[in-house]
């Protein structure tokens, strides 16, 4: 199953994606955790302390440029995805790598692509080639989806807070979402304060016809224990937020094997 995570910026796409990937590698289920933020932070939400080890971002020297029929130039990786995972890649203790795309420099490929191009083309590869769970978390765009990326995901989690900016913007990745085709596009409220909070985001989600598959509510202490940079699961173990995230990685299961 392949999963990205998209929305606007501060409703809790990173905060999301680390503890489902937490959720379903304390599972037993392998994770490949793609952080396509030019500001990578995924490894903190993932529990990476950053005095020990941070993921060393992707460089455009593994890509290999290639001209196609268009006589237009492209780019992909040319090592084994596994090799990049051995290499950039970070294992965390809940069986999760992490791979950080950031912000490659454009070092001697010959690739007149521009920075957009190199993160896209480095993710196509990677959720085109990863066997296992993998989870993209995107940055508040549906750039880095272009260019067949799309066909590779089954599932775009729309994160929205219950805010008019974030809904809006929910329903334009929606219909970016549809226009490349991804099969399943699902919303997930989050920092749900109040009933009121859930209703609003419940109304605008049924206007345009976005089913609302988790409900996450707003938990002080997500907030309180992120500040101190790496999210510890003790500090968040009895966390309501958590567990609506536990139970939407039970639900995303689920509905792989049903
Ligand atoms: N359910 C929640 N309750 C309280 N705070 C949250 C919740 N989800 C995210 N946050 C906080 O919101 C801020 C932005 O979250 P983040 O995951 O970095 O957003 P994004 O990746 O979308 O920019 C962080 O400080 C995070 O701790
Ligand atoms: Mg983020």
């Amino acid at each position: 199953m392949k999963i990205a995570v998209c929305g606007k910026g501060g409703v809790g796409k990173t905060t999301i994606s680390g503890l489902l990937c937490r959720a379903l590698g304390s599972k037993g289920i392998p994770v490949l955790a793609i952080d396509g933020d030019p500001n990578p932070n995924l490894a903190l939400t993932l529990g990476v302390d950053p005095k020990a080890s941070m993921p060393k971002a992707l460089t455009s020297k593994l890509l290999e440029v290639y001209e196609k029929e268009d006589g237009k130039k492209y780019a992909k990786l040319k090592v084994p995805l596994s090799e990049v995972m051995d290499t950039y890649g970070i294992k965390t203790n809940d069986n999760v790598t992490l791979i950080a795309v950031g912000q490659p420099e454009h070092a001697a490929t010959g690739c007149m692509c521009g920075i957009h191009t190199t993160v896209r083309e480095i993710i196509h590869t990677a959720l085109e080639e990863s066997e296992q769970v993998t989870l993209l978390d995107l940055e508040a765009s549906l750039e880095q989806m272009k260019r067949g990326t799309s066909k590779y995901v089954d599932v775009l989690l729309c994160v929205v807070e219950p805010y008019y900016r974030s809904m809006e913007a929910v329903a334009r990745f929606q219909r970016l979402g549809k226009e490349l085709e991804i099969k399943s596009i699902v919303a997930v409220a989050n920092k749900v304060k109040n009933p009121e909070d859930e209703e609003a985001i419940r109304q605008f989600c049924a206007q345009t016809d976005l089913p609302v598959i988790a409900v996450i509510p707003y938990d002080a202490t997500i907030a309180e224990a992120d500040k101190s940079g790496s999210l510890n699961m003790d500090e968040i173990d009895h966390s309501s937020a958590l567990k609506a995230i536990n139970a939407l990685a039970e639900d995303l299961m689920g509905s792989v094997k049903a």
